[in-house]
């Protein structure tokens, strides 16, 4: 028996922007994670793997099932990665404590898990960079056109300075702190917020260039507050990078209502996290108003509230 687990995933700052180029902040959320379990089928032919994925209702041998299933897929891949057609047939069993469709990235923790476990029951375990490769291929499945830095970050399971077609670059956080991050209860289809804010940026290229540089300055200044451990600057920072999210029109009022529940109970800053439209809003919250801010988002509509320590 072979289980593989990966870790959720929160963007900081940068979401959207790191699509055009712009640098993004992300950081792995290792108190929920996806994990591959894989377990011999001896009656079964060699060669054949069955998925079981209880969470979607699906038990299927990967064969059977079409290139864009992307837990087929994340198989077929890393099989070919491995240049293995041969091997005794096992099955692959999925699940996840990462919520689905909010934007902690729980497909790409799937297909991360996926192909650490499979490559490690036929004992060729692959690089980090052939387990990003590969996640990328399966996040185009799921996203259209995703930058990249939600399979990065999973797969390096590390907080990440990212800017797309760079090599990935990490970041130091000199002080930890602690983050709510609330569902709104609403799926986030990042598929089609990215599309939205492509279509967006095709209509008025110049408004959206500077919306984006906007971010991206965002985005680098937090890492540099990061780094010095300069936590007080925070706040201010993830509510112009909500503002910016806002003017690039993904913040859906869902998302709104949390924020605005959570400045009234006085965090010091608030904003979508993902690709927006619903999904999840993350809130900073200084140790003495944990309590008084989870209330807050709770009352005010929040279909979970998870609390995390974001460090090194
Ligand atoms: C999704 O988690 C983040 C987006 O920036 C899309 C992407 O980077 O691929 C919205």
């Amino acid at each position: 028996m072979i289980r593989a687990c990966a870790p959720g995933k929160i963007i900081l700052f940068g979401e959207h922007a790191v699509v055009h180029n712009r640098p993004a902040l992300a950081v792995p959320i290792r108190d929920l994670q996806a994990c591959a379990l894989i377990t011999a089928r001896p009656t079964e032919p060699d060669g054949s793997i069955w998925i079981n994925a209880p969470a979607l209702s699906q038990r299927a041998p990967f064969d059977s099932l079409p290139q864009t299933d992307p837990l087929a897929q994340t198989c077929r891949l890393t099989l070919a990665e491995l240049q293995i057609e041969n091997f005794p047939a096992f099955e692959i069993t999925i699940d996840s404590t990462i919520p689905l469709a909010s934007g902690m990235g729980s497909g790409a923790a799937v297909s991360v898990a996926i192909i650490r476990a499979i490559s490690c029951y036929l004992n060729n375990p692959l690089t980090d960079k052939a387990v990003n490769d590969i996640t990328y291929e399966i996040e185009k499945i799921h996203h259209g056109t995703p930058s990249g830095v939600d399979n990065t970050v999973i797969t390096f399971n590390q907080p990440v300075f990212f800017i797309r077609g760079k090599t990935m670059e990490t970041f130091s956080i000199k002080q930890a702190f602690t983050l709510l991050i609330a569902d709104s209860g609403i799926q986030s289809p990042t598929a089609a917020a990215v599309a939205f804010v492509r279509h967006g940026w095709q209509q008025d290229p110049e408004r959206f260039e500077y919306l984006f540089d906007s971010i991206g300055a965002v985005a680098a200044s937090a890492r540099t507050a990061l780094s010095r451990g300069e936590i007080n600057a925070l706040g201010p920072l993830m509510d112009k990078n909500q503002a910016l999210l806002a003017a690039l029109g993904v913040s859906a009022p869902e998302n709104e209502h949390l924020i605005q529940a959570a400045k009234k109970a006085g965090a010091p800053g608030a904003k979508l996290s993902g690709g927006g439209l619903g999904g999840n809003v993350i809130v900073l919250a200084p140790e003495k108003l944990v309590e008084k801010l989870e209330t807050a988002l709770l009352r005010a509509g929040a279909a979970a509230c998870y609390r995390t320590e974001i460090s090194s």
